[in-house]
Formats: C-alpha cells, structure tokens, sequence
C-alpha cells in the first residue's frame, strides 16, 4: 500500500478518494455475485517488478491460509504473467513491468483481465487490471531529419506537409502540437486527420538561393504530459536555383592593345562573365553580340572560356580602334552584355612607295647645276615613325634630292653635266621610314642627257700627207680625212669642205675636192708632176649643229714623178732631111772626142737619169758612147781602110719603170778634107730623095683640093645670092608680109659650144665637192639659158645679118685657107732648095 500511500500523499488527493470509491465498488460486485467475485484494479503502468498491485485475499474477503490450502494461483490464456500472487500475504504484486503502450497501443483504456483459481474448492476470481497510462514516451519522428529541395521561385503560400510525430502514449500525454523553429521563411499550420495531427509548412516569404542556398529548420512534436516531452526533427530545406540572376561582367568595358599583323589565333584578351545562380543557370557562354557580325571575321571568341584570340590579320592602316560588344548568356537565356574596345598597335609593315609625279627625260647637258629633273612622291601607310619618310640618292651621281612638301621630293642636279663623258644615268632613289627595323623602296630613273653641240670636230692629225702619182685618172681617191666629233646625232654629223684658198693662182677646188660626207679627197684633174710638185690645202670639218662648230686641218698632197717623158735629144738636132755630120780627121788619136751627145729628161730622179749606148754602128770597133756623160769618142786609130761615112746610131734611154728612151744618128765623116765629104754624102742622101718626092706630090695635091672648094664656094655663095635679090624683089612687089621661118632650138652653125661645153664639164665632174657640183649646175643651166634666150629674143633681122655674116667668114677663111696652103707650099720648096744647098756646100 506504499504506492497508495505515494499516491494519495500526493497532489492528487481527490483522486485516491475516487480510487477508493472504486475498491468500493469491486467490494460490492463481488457480494452481489455471490460466488464469482470479480476484483478489479487500477495501476499505472511502468510499475517497479513486486509492487502491490493489490490485497487480494482481503479484497476476495479469503483467509490467507484458503489461499494456502486452496494453492491459489494465477491462470491466464497468455504467455506474459505480469502479476505475481504472494500467497502468503494475499496480495497480488508486479511481476513483469507492463507497458501500456505495448499492452494496448492507443486502445484506452487499457486492462487486462485473470483469474485466481482456488482449490478445494475450486473458485475461480477473475481479476481485471486495468493499466493507467503514464507520460512515459516523447513524441518521436520517424526520421530524425528531413529534406526538402524548393525552388526559389516557389511561389509564397506554396504548402509543404512536414512528417508527423508519433506519441505512443495517449489522452493528454500524446502528441499535443508542434512547434517549428525558426519561422522567418515559414509558417506551421496544424491539421487533425484520422486522429492523428500532422503539421505543413506555408511559405510566407521569398526564398532566394543566392542569398541562402539552405535553410535549416527544426520541427518541435511536444505532448501534453507532465512533465512535458518532446521530440524535434531536423528540417533541410535546399533552395533550388531558379535562373534568377543574369550573367555579370567584370568589367563593363574592356579595353586592351593588339598589335597589328598578329597571327592568327593570337590572344587578345578573356572576357569574364560571372552567374550568381547555380548550376546550369550558371554556365556561362560567350558570344560576340549580334550587331556588329562582320567582327566574327576578325576575332574567335571561345564560347566557354570567353577568350578572344585574333581569326584574321588585322591591318593597323584600315582600322584604328575596333569596338564591339561581346555578350554573355546563361543556359536560362539570361543574357548580359560588355564593351570591348580593342586599340590596334601600328607595326612597320608597309613599305614607302613612290610615286613619279614628274621626270623629264632627257635633260639638256647645258643645264645649270639645280636644274629640277623631276618630282616623287612617297607615301607610307604606317602612322608615326613607320611611316615618317627620307629619300636618299644611292651611289655617286651628280644628282641631289631636296624635299619640298612633306612626303614631296624635288630631284635635282647638282653638278654640271657632260653627255660626252656620260650620256646617260641611273639615279636609284631610296626611300626608307624610320620605323625599327625601317622598310625601304627603291626606284631608279634612268635620266639620258640630251646633246648640245659643244664640241667642234676633231681630226686626229694636224697634218694629212699623202702621195699621188702624176698622170692620175681624174676622180681618183687621194686619201680620206675623217674628223670625230663627240657630240650626238646632228651635232656630230661633220662634213667636210674646203678651204678656199689659191694654188699658183688657181684656186684650189680645181685641183682636188673633197667629199663632204665620207671625207675622202679626190683629184680632179690628172696632175703633171712636172708642173706642180705638191698641192697644200685646208679641209674643214663641219658639224650639222645650231651654229656648226668647225676645225681645220692641213693636207699635203705630194705629186709623185713618172716616167712619162721620154729623154729628148737636144744636140745634135735631127732634122728631117739634112744630113749634119761630125768631122773626124783620120789622124785623130785613139779617144778622140767626136761629139758629145746632149739629151735632156724633164722627169725627175731616176726618170731622168739618162744613160747612153751605141745601139747601131758602121764599125762598132771604131767608136764608143760614154754610158753617162754621152761623149763619142774613137776606141782604136782610124786608118785608111774606114769608110768616109760612118753612122752611128745612140740610144738615150732613162732609168725609169720602165724606161723610155730616144734614138739618135750621129753621123760622122772621117775625112781629111771637105770635098770627100760632100761626093760621099750625095748618094748618101740619094734615098731621101724618093721620101721629099712623095711629099711634094701630097703637097701639090693638097693645094689642088683646097682650090678647087675655094672655087666651088665661091660660085655657091655667088648663086645663092643672086637668087635672094630676085627673091626679095618679088617679095618686094607683092607687099606680102614677109614670115621667115626658123627651126626651134635653132644653134649656132658652127656650133662651138654649148653641147660640147656642157660636155666638157661633164668629163671633168670627177670631185663630189659640193661647190664643183654647184658650179657644174651652174655652167650648164646658163648655156642652157643661152641657148633659149638667142632662140626666143633674137629678131629675125639680126638673125638674117648673122647668116651673111657667117656665110662671109666662110668665105675669108677658105680664102685665107688657100693662101695659107699657097704660102706653105713655097716656103717648103725653098726649104728642100735651101737643103740641097746647104749639103752641097
Ligand atoms: C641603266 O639601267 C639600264 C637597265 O637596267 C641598263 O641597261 C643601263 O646599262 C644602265 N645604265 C647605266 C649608265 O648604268
Ligand atoms: C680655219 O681656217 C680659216 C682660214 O684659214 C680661218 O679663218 C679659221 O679661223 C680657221 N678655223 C679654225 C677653227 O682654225
């Protein structure tokens, strides 16, 4: 009865009164039913094994010792005997702990129900305990954790139903309510459903991942015992990532240089988007934004590194800066974009080019130093020093380059030029910038130097000699002068002429001409060496220049000697028919000097070395001819036994190639008196007389002839005019007028000149001169003239005159002709009397 006593000495006072009340009761259902008593009890559960459940034996109003001897005992269908009859006090005690819960679950209340069997009589007690239900479980979850996955964009007043929590205990000691903490995101709502209360979450404010991405919550299940137990579960709520946030750039504006030229794939910069979402609504992918699309060409962007790197050769002289927008974008579509600004670095990658603006070509040799010859321009694309340019002439030339404007060049001269010393030239212009290292261009001009006649021809001699037989065909190439005149073209064509100048009174051009292209001097006339020995003349050399410059050079012609005459015999004369003869007296001594032979060469030197031979002689023993001097004179003593007349006969001849020679007879009489000379030479001179017959027999002719046409004339010209009187006397009486007719290009009778003339020059026209040509032309065109002038102006009158007054001096020449012939006729005979004379004496 302790735990009575613990009971009732407890708060609960009133209670132990209604649990007597209840004793009570049992005591009185037992009486009523006589036999089968039935005892009831109320315990608690959990109770201590031997705590008093109740007096049994007292409360079945039996003694202890029935107890005994009725072996009292328990008897229950189950197996678990949870109380425990002490027989030898009566009472009834724990024997096992009892568990409501176990015993009854939620069923209440809970009891359970025995008996007490008795022998001896047998009774049977049934016993009910009932069990009252202690505070002894806490409410429990199944799982001492939750999880939730909410997306952030759950929507607020979204319901999430929580697990519930389990109470095995029942009444006020169950599950009571729940309790959640802490509630800034969340609200609990409670519902009572089959018994049973479960509680949900309520969203009641927005969630957002990116500032928490996980919220821990823990639920509270308390029940209503006392004291108060209760159990928690732990409530992980993930926030799921809603592609709430766009992609952000680090920068809003990228700015960064890139050389220009840089290969391909070269890096340029990375771009850096950062999503603050989760996952897959935080991959980021680059792109270049839509607007400028012609960028994609120049530059690669890597969509998942957002590196740039160079996709074509960017040129520095076509775009300066090159801005464009690159654009970042999650998997959800968010986008967002950044500048990109990129500056292009110049690289010395354009080399200078020139431009020919102006270049004249040739230039004068006679410009002055600083003559412009032309102008260049350079251009360079690069910017700065890369494209800052300088010109420089390569190489030694007398030129200079002086710029003007920027990037303008002038090319000058810079010293005087010679086209004889170089006629023409290179000029190699570079042109480099001053970038590193610096590019450079080339250009030659090829610049000639025009000509000026600034100089005179040159001969290279100041003396031309040259040698020329006598007796040279007229027209026969002497020599050939020939001049050098450096200049060019017409400046340098030299022609040639000659000085005018007389030689022995004759002026030059008679004697030689000289052609004026070639230079070559020809004779034009057959020189005679014994005339004139040498020609010395001036020939001029002439350019064609504007004015012609000239120079002079001497020619000496010498006439070389031939052997064109003949030695000429001087003494003794020979006549026809007179016989002269040398006297030699026969006494005369051996060496005796009987004439000398005197012969004359009007060559000269060795043409006129005369040299002289006995070719013919009587008696060849009897005389001999000095070789050089011409002397005869007797080899041997003359005797009786030589002949009166002795001829020799000398031959005179030069030393000339080949030689010419002269024959001469010398008579010689070897004789001591003159009548034997003269009765020898008669019959010597006898055959002579045949040869003077036959020539006064052509003389008596001649003079036959020549009277008989002076006769005959005469009567013409006689008749003739006496035919005219009674002509003209007739005409007279007519009074008709009187036409004479004349035949055109009607000459002169005698026609002395023109034809003849004009031929004449002809055959002496050997020169090329053109001032023996001139005069040619002009002595033909004037007899020409003459010809036509005496034609056309001559009245008729004058002409008529003319034909009496040729007819006359046809007439006075025959006359004159006859008493020449007359007059030649005596003097020969008196000639032939005189010979005959002269040998007789
Ligand atoms: C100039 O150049 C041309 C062409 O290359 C060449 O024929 C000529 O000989 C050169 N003249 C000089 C003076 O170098
Ligand atoms: C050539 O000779 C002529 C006459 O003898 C003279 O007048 C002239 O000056 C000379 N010219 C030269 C270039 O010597």
């Amino acid at each position: 009865m302790e735990s009575k006593e613990d009971h009732c000495s407890g708060g609960g006072r009133w209670r132990c009164v209604w649990r007597q009340a209840a004793c009570l009761f049992v005591f009185l259902c037992f009486f009523l039913n006589g036999t089968e008593a039935q005892i009831r009890y109320s315990i608690p559960e959990e109770m201590k094994k031997g705590s008093l459940v109740g007096n049994v034996a007292q409360d079945l109003g039996l003694d202890v010792k029935r107890l005994r001897s009725g072996r009292a005992r328990i008897v229950t269908g189950e197996n678990v005997q949870y109380t425990e009859l002490r027989t030898d006090k009566g009472l009834l005690v724990v024997h096992e702990r009892i568990d409501r819960e176990q015993l009854c679950g939620d069923v209440t209340p809970c009891s359970f129900t025995f008996e007490i069997l008795l022998e001896n009589p047998m009774e049977l007690h049934p016993v009910t305990i009932e069990v009252l239900d202690v505070n002894d479980n806490a409410p429990t979850f199944k799982y001492n954790h939750l999880q939730f996955e909410i997306s952030e964009s759950a929507a607020l007043g979204s319901r999430f139903v929580l697990e519930s929590a389990h109470d095995a205990d029942v009444g006020a000691n169950g599950l009571q309510s729940y309790i959640l903490t802490p509630s800034d995101h969340f609200v609990l709502k409670e519902h009572v459903s089959g018994g049973g209360k479960y509680a949900e979450m309520v969203l009641q404010k927005g969630l957002d991942r990116e500032e928490q991405s996980r919220l821990s919550l823990k639920l509270v299940a308390v029940d209503g015992g006392n004291p108060q137990r209760s159990g928690t579960v732990n409530i992980i709520i993930n926030i799921i990532d809603a592609n709430d946030n766009a992609p952000v750039f680090d920068q809003t504006t990228y700015k960064v240089k890139v050389v220009e030229n840089a290969i391909k794939g070269t890096h340029v910069l990375t771009v850096n988007a950062t999503d603050s979402d989760s996952g897959s609504n935080a991959k980021v992918t680059y792109s270049f934004s839509k607007t400028n699309a012609e960028i994609k060409d120049t530059f690669h962007i890597n969509e998942e590194t957002g590196c740039i790197t160079v996709a074509k050769q960017i040129d520095y002289e076509k775009e300066k800066t090159i801005e464009f927008m690159v654009e970042a974008k999650d998997q959800g579509g968010l986008t967002e974009s950044a500048k990109v600004e990129i500056e292009v670095t110049d690289l010395n990658d354009n080399v200078p080019v020139i431009n020919v603006m102006s270049f004249t070509s040739p230039v004068s040799e006679d410009s002055p130093a600083g003559t412009t010859i032309g102008i260049i321009n350079v251009k360079d694309l690069d910017s700065g020093e890369n494209g800052h340019v300088r010109c420089a002439i390569e190489g030694r030339v007398p030129f200079r380059i002086k710029s003007n404007v920027r990037n303008y060049f002038a090319l000058l001269t810079d010293a005087d030029l010679d086209r004889e010393s170089v006629p023409e030239y290179n000029i190699t212009v570079v042109a480099s910038d001053s970038g590193s290292p610096p590019l450079s261009s080339k250009m030659t001009f090829n610049l000639k130097v025009s000509d000026v006649n600034d100089n005179a021809p040159v001969f290279p001699v100041s003396l031309y000699t040259a040698s020329v037989a006598e007796n040279n065909h007229p027209g026969v190439s002497v020599l050939k002068v020939s001049a050098k005149d450096p200049d060019e073209n017409q400046n340098a064509r030299v022609s040639y002429m000659l000085e005018e100048r007389e030689i022995g009174g004759t002026p030059v051009a008679e004697f030689v001409s000289v052609n004026a292209e070639s230079g070559v001097i020809s004779a034009v006339r057959s020189y005679d060496y014994e005339q004139i020995k040498e020609l010395v003349f001036i020939v001029r050399a002439q350019d064609g220049g504007s004015p012609p410059l000239s120079s002079n050079v001497s020619v000496r012609i010498l006439i070389q000697d031939q052997n064109d005459n003949a030695p000429q015999v001087l003494y003794p004369v020979q006549t026809g028919g007179s016989v002269l003869a040398e006297m030699v007296p026969r006494s005369a001594d051996v060496g005796y000097l009987v004439t000398k032979v005197v012969a004359v060469d009007v060559d000269s030197g060795q043409n006129a070395w005369l040299s002289y031979k006995v070719q013919k002689a009587t008696d060849r023993a009897l005389f001999e001819v000095g070789l050089h001097n011409g002397e005869i004179r007797t080899v041997r003593q003359v005797t009786d036994k030589d002949g009166v007349k002795q001829r020799l006969s000398v031959l005179v001849e030069d030393n000339g190639q080949p030689s010419r020679s002269a024959t001469v007879i010398v008579n010689v009489a070897v004789a001591d008196s003159f009548p034997e000379v003269l009765s020898e030479f008669t019959d010597f001179s006898m055959h002579d007389k045949e040869y003077n017959d036959k020539l006064t027999f052509y003389l008596v002719l001649a003079l036959a002839v020549v009277s008989f046409l002076f006769i005959t004339c005469l009567l013409l010209i006689i008749s003739v005019k006496v035919y005219r009187w009674r002509q003209s006397r007739v005409l007279y009486h007519s009074n008709l007028p009187v036409i004479p007719y004349y035949p055109p290009r009607y000459s002169d009778t005698l026609g002395t000149g023109t034809l003849q003339h004009v031929y004449n020059y002809e055959v002496c026209r050997t020169s090329d001169s053109r001032k023996s040509d001139m005069k040619n032309m002009q002595a033909m065109s004037q007899s020409l003239v003459s010809v036509d002038g005496a034609d056309a102006d001559t009245p008729h009158v004058t002409k008529q005159m003319a034909g009496n007054f040729s007819q006359m001096s046809t007439l006075v020449s025959l006359i004159f002709c006859h008493s020449f012939s007359v007059v030649v006729f005596k003097v020969y005979t008196a000639v032939r009397r005189l010979q005959y004379c002269h040998l007789a004496c």
